[in-house]
C-alpha cells in the first residue's frame, strides 16, 4: 500500500504514519510538513515541505508520486499567536476567518483536484479527512469558535459534494469526514484544562480509533462523518 499523509509533523498527522510503519502492507508514506520539522525518520517515508493553501503546491507534491490506496489529510489549524477562537461574533476577525477557511476547508479540495488520477486503479482507496465533531451544524449547541466551526462544516460541505462525484468517477474511492476525539496535540493544548483525562486521548489511540473507522467502510459508506468510536455524525 501507498499512501499520501498532509500534516504529518502534526501530532495526529505523526500518529498516522507511525501507525502506517507498523503495517507490513506500507510500502511508501509520502508526508507533508509546513513549519515543524517531522519527527519520524524511516526510509519508506518521503518527506515533501509544502504549503497545502497553495494549489500549486499540491500539483507539485502529487507529480511526484505515482498511485496511491490511502490520502490521510490531517492539516489543520483552530489557533495562533495572536487569536484564539472566538466567544463572541464582536471578535470576529476577517483575516482569521479567511485563514481558517484557507486552511481547514481549501486543502481537501486541492487535493481532490490533483490526486483522481493517482486513484485510477480501481483497487478500493480511501480519501479520509480529519475534520472535528465541533464542525457538525445539527450538533452546534454551544455556539463559539465562529471560524473554527464553519471552516469544518465548509470542509464537510466539500467532502459531501466530493463524495458525490467520486461515486460515479472514481467508485473505488471512500471518501470520509474523520472526527479524532480531544486528542493531545499542539492545537488542543491551550483547551485540555476542563477536559477529563479519560476524554484526552493520546495521538495514537485517536489513530487507532480512526484506522479501524477506515478499514470496516464499504464503498457504498463514501460521503459520510465518522467518530472514532464508529459512531455515524449528523453534518
Ligand atoms: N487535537 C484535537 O483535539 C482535535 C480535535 C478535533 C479535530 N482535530 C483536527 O485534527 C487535525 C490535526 O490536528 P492536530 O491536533 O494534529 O494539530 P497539530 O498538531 O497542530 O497539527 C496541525 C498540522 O497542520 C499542518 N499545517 C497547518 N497549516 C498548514 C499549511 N498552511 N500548510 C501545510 N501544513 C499546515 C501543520 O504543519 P506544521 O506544523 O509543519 O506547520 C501540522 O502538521 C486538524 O484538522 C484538527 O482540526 C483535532
Amino acid at each position: 500500500m501507498n499512501a499520501l499523509v498532509l500534516g504529518g509533523s502534526g501530532g495526529i498527522g505523526q500518529a498516522f504514519i507511525d501507525y502506517l510503519l507498523k503495517q507490513d502492507k506500507t510500502q511508501r508514506i509520502h508526508a507533508t510538513f509546513y513549519q515543524h520539522h517531522p519527527g519520524v525518520h524511516d526510509e519508506r517515508v518521503c518527506w515533501h515541505k509544502v504549503d497545502v493553501t497553495q494549489d500549486s503546491a499540491i500539483k507539485d507534491l502529487c507529480s511526484q508520486f505515482d498511485e496511491i490506496e490511502l490520502c490521510i489529510n490531517a492539516v489543520g489549524m483552530l489557533h495562533d499567536q495572536a487569536h484564539l477562537p472566538e466567544k463572541s461574533a464582536r471578535q470576529i476577525d476577517p483575516d482569521f476567518f479567511t485563514r481558517s477557511v484557507l486552511i481547514n476547508a481549501l486543502p481537501s479540495l486541492l487535493l481532490a483536484r490533483h490526486l483522481s488520477p493517482h486513484f485510477k486503479h480501481q483497487r478500493p482507496a480511501h480519501f479520509a479527512v480529519v475534520s472535528a465533531r465541533i464542525g457538525s451544524i445539527e450538533e452546534n449547541r454551544l455556539g463559539g469558535w465562529y471560524s473554527y466551526r464553519a471552516s469544518k462544516a465548509a470542509l464537510n460541505m466539500a467532502l459531501k459534494t466530493l463524495s458525490i462525484e467520486w461515486k460515479r468517477s472514481l467508485p473505488n474511492v471512500i471518501v470520509s469526514a474523520l472526527h479524532p476525539g480531544t486528542t493531545d496535540t499542539r492545537l488542543s493544548r491551550p483547551f485540555q484544562k476542563n477536559v477529563p483525562s479519560h476524554d484526552l486521548f493520546h495521538p495514537s489511540k485517536s489513530v487507532t480509533s480512526m484506522m479501524q473507522v477506515i478499514d470496516n467502510l464499504t464503498p457504498g459508506q463514501s460521503g459520510n462523518f465518522w467518530s472514532f468510536d464508529g459512531q455515524k455524525l449528523p453534518w
